[in-house]
C-alpha cells in the first residue's frame, strides 16, 4: 500500500490529505463535512488535465486497484505532480460562494436505504417523490471502486474489499435486495407518491428491469403501482473510467423508469 500512496501523491500533497483526512470531523461538524466533501471531489483524477486534483493521473469517477494503479504510473512514466491541496481547496470554496447559497434546506442521512424510515420518521407517509439511482446488477461493486474516497473518510484500504454479499452479481439476490430497499421507504410514501428509478444492466433487458421493478415495488408496498411508460432509454457514454475498467465494463444504456404509486 506505501507503494501506492507514494505514487499517487506528491511527498508534500500527501502530508496535507494526511492531515486533512485524519483532522476533518466530518461524521459530527457541519463546516468539516463541507470541506471532507470538496476534498473527495479532488482527491483523484486526471489531474494532467485540470489543476485541481490531489493525485497522480487517475480517472475521477473511480479509484483504480492499487497494485494495477502503481504499475500504469510506472509503465508510462508518470509522476505524481506536486499540489497545493489547502490552496485547491480555498480556490473550490471561492467558487463555490461566488453566489449565495440557496435558503432552502435539505436533510441528508448517512443510512442504508433499507433503514430509510428509521433515518426520517418524521417523513413518514409525507414523501411525494423518490427519485433513485439504485446499485445495477453485474456492473460494479461501489465499495471496491470507491476505495480512496473511502479510505480517505477513515477506513482501512484493505476492509473496503471482500465485503460483498452476492447482491450485485446475482440476480436473485439483487431483486431481493432492491424489494427490501422499496420496503424500507413504502411508510414514508404519501397516499399517492411518484418513484423514479434510473437503472442500467448488461444482463436484463429493458422489459425484464421493467416488469421486476414492478413487482418488487408492488411486494414490497402492498399499494397499486403503475408505470407511466415502458421508459425512457439513454446511451451510456464512453467515460475514461469505462476504459480504465476493462473486463468490467458499464452497462450501454440505461433506463428511466416512473411509476405512480397509489
Ligand atoms: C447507480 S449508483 C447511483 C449513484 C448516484 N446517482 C450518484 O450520483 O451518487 C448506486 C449507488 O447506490 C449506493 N448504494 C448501494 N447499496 C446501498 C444501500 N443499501 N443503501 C443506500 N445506497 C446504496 C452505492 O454506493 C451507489 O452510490
Amino acid at each position: 500500500m506505501a507503494d501506492f500512496f507514494t505514487a499517487c501523491f506528491h511527498a508534500d500533497t500527501y502530508e496535507q490529505v494526511r492531515f486533512l483526512r485524519a483532522g476533518l470531523n466530518w461524521r459530527d461538524d457541519h463546516t468539516d463535512r463541507f470541506i471532507a466533501a470538496l476534498c473527495l471531489g479532488a482527491l483523484h483524477g486526471e489531474s494532467h488535465r485540470s489543476p485541481n486534483y490531489f493525485s497522480n493521473r487517475m480517472p475521477r469517477t473511480i479509484s483504480t486497484k492499487p497494485a494495477y494503479s502503481v504499475r500504469w504510473w510506472r509503465k508510462h512514466g508518470y509522476i505524481a505532480p506536486y499540489r497545493d491541496a489547502f490552496g485547491i481547496l480555498r480556490g473550490m470554496v471561492d467558487f463555490r460562494f461566488r453566489t449565495p447559497p440557496p435558503d432552502n434546506r435539505g436533510e441528508i442521512a448517512e443510512s442504508d436505504a433499507r433503514k430509510a424510515t428509521t433515518a426520517f420518521p418524521h417523513l413518514e407517509g409525507r414523501v411525494t417523490d423518490i427519485i433513485t439511482s439504485p446499485p445495477y446488477l453485474d456492473t460494479t461493486n461501489y465499495r471496491e471502486d470507491q476505495w480512496l474516497r473511502l479510505w480517505f473518510l477513515g477506513e482501512d484500504p484493505k476492509s473496503t474489499q471482500a465485503c460483498d454479499d452476492g447482491r450485485h452479481y446475482n440476480k436473485t439476490l439483487y431483486w431481493t435486495f432492491l424489494k427490501e430497499a422499496w420496503e424500507g421507504v413504502a411508510p414514508l410514501l404519501a397516499p399517492q407518491a411518484r418513484i423514479v428509478v434510473r437503472i442500467g444492466g448488461r444482463k436484463q433487458s429493458k422489459e425484464d428491469m421493467l416488469d421486476s421493478l414492478l413487482m418488487s415495488l408492488k411486494d414490497a408496498t402492498g399499494r397499486d403501482v403503475q408505470p407511466v411508460d415502458d421508459g425512457v432509454t439513454t446511451p451510456v457514454k464512453r467515460t475514461q473510467a469505462n476504459s480504465f475498467r476493462g473486463a468490467k465494463a458499464s452497462p450501454t444504456v440505461e433506463h428511466d423508469f416512473c411509476f405512480i404509486v397509489s
